[in-house]
């Protein structure tokens, strides 16, 4: 597949086969993260790759509660509160951090998770953006995050959820006149 075709085709995956992906599948889309463009080529990213079930568990478990003393209308129902998982269960999760001093880490974490998404598509692999654990959420998630090896200083600016899908997804949204030309 082509880089067009693969941006005209990639979507976000919610439903993943429990089957873990091979370290090769794995590292292909780091390797595309670590090849994003950053402000000032400055790469102060992190790439924490979670496959330790029992750390998902209990981030999910927080996750939950955090979500749902914030808002009624949050997205739990996507799941049910019953085995909720942000992360719907993805066996790969990989949060993306850096450190917030820098005035370009939210826009180079950004380019690092789109590149992931895009290679995870080419390869056959499924990926979401999971925004839950970032924001005003971070320092709720500190200990755990210090846990699995995020940099104490770093903020979480979004997190993939990787894995191989196991159905196919909703029909696209069409999408919107956004385009404005000025000749
Ligand atoms: C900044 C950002 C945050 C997102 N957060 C979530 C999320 O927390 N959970 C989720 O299921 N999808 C999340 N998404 C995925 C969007 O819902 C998805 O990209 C959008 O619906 C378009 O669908 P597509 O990716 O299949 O084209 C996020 C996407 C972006 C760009």
């Amino acid at each position: 597949m082509d880089a067009i075709e693969c941006i005209m085709t990639r979507r976000s995956c919610r439903s993943f086969k429990p089957d873990m992906p091979t370290d090769e599948e794995i590292n292909v889309v780091l390797e595309a993260a670590r090849y994003a463009p950053s402000g000032m080529s400055r790469q102060t990213w992190h790439f924490v790759v979670v496959r330790n079930v029992g750390w998902l568990d209990r981030m999910n478990e927080r996750v939950f509660s955090i979500v749902n003393a914030q808002s009624k209308e949050s997205n739990l129902d996507r799941n049910g509160s019953k085995g909720y998982s942000c992360n719907y269960h993805s066996p790969v999760f990989i949060i993306v951090s850096a450190d917030p001093q820098y005035g370009t880490s939210e826009d180079d974490c950004a380019c690092a998770l789109e590149n992931m998404f895009l290679a995870a598509h080419a390869i056959g692999l499924g990926a979401c953006w999971i925004n839950q654990l970032g924001k005003g959420n971070c320092e709720l998630l500190r200990d755990l995050l210090t846990e699995a090896g995020v940099p104490e200083t770093d903020k979480v600016y979004g997190c993939c959820a990787l894995g191989y899908p196991s159905a196919p997804p909703s029909p696209r949204k069409p999408r919107s006149d956004s385009v404005i030309y000025f000749d």
